[in-house]
């Protein structure tokens, strides 16, 4: 009953301690620690301003920072790519995260700013951001356009985050259609015309099935692209046959 008791009583000190925050006063170090940051962010998160970001250059500060995305990295062990003088050097102590894109490596097009960029080009920055965090150490994250003061997503980072969840889904959707409707060989020749035709490998899907050229429809527009059909999938998109050609012939000439 006394054991009972006392457990009780620990886990109400220990409640206690966690939700006033003051747990040192009332449990040993080593578990407050436990409990209070299990429920804190990690204590080695860097949050850095642009000024303080800006003196991570290898001049101003031996280190050389570069934040992508708001995600602030070290990169001095690619001093031979960012150091000063060096051709990426522009990147360094600035998040200039559009600049990956542009390809524009000056400081009057620096720019952190890529809502407005194509499906594609975001999934290019993401690339480049897994690039970073796979290569170099995280120091923490920039304080502006994608985090704020707390180290939270600011709502233009929420924008850009749920863009390249949907670009990203996109890219998804694209490979299984691709998978389902695997694009054909084309070739052309002054003599013959275009030729469309399927093979196992055609569109660089590796398949046991080979198919046969068809339309295949976007869904509610005239536009179109040659697919190879397999008889298991030729109910599942809008689909025409090419004129003149054998239903069960694997290549068409297109009669134009
Ligand atoms: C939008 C255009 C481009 C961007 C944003 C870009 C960016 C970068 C970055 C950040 C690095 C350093 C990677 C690291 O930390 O290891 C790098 C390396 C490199 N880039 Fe580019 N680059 C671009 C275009 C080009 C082009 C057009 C060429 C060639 C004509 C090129 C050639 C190289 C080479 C040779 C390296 C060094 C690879 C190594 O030694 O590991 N880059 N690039």
């Amino acid at each position: 009953m006394l054991k009972k008791a006392v457990i009780f009583t620990s886990l109400l000190a220990l409640l206690f301690a966690v939700w006033t925050d003051r747990a040192s006063d009332y449990i040993p170090t080593a578990v407050s620690k436990f409990f209070i940051q299990s429920s804190q962010s990690p204590a080695t998160e860097v949050l850095l301003t642009a000024q303080e970001l800006q003196l991570y250059n290898g001049k101003d500060r031996p280190q050389l920072y570069l934040s992508i995305l708001g995600e602030v990295f070290d990169v001095t062990k690619g001093a031979k790519h960012y150091g000063p003088g060096s051709q990426y050097n522009f990147f360094v102590g600035k998040d200039a995260s559009r600049n990956f894109i542009t390809g524009k490596f000056n400081d009057k097009d620096a720019s952190d700013l890529v809502a407005d960029l194509s499906h594609d080009d975001l999934l290019s920055l993401k690339k480049w951001k897994q690039f970073y965090r796979k290569e170099y150490t995280k120091v923490g994250k920039l304080i502006g356009t994608y985090y704020d003061e707390n180290g939270q997503l600011t709502p233009q980072g929420k924008v850009v985050k749920n863009r390249m969840k949907a670009a990203k889904q996109k890219e998804r959707d694209e490979d299984l259609q691709k998978r389902i409707f695997p694009p054909c060989n084309v070739e052309w020749s002054q003599e013959s015309g275009t030729r469309v035709w399927c093979t196992e490998l055609s569109g660089g899907i590796s398949r046991d099935w080979i198919g046969v050229p068809r339309q295949l429809y976007e869904a509610g527009s005239k536009l179109y692209r040659c697919a190879c059909i397999s008889d298991k999938n030729k109910e599942l998109g809008s689909i025409r046959e090419y004129d003149g050609c054998e239903p069960t012939s694997t290549s068409c000439f297109i009669k134009t």
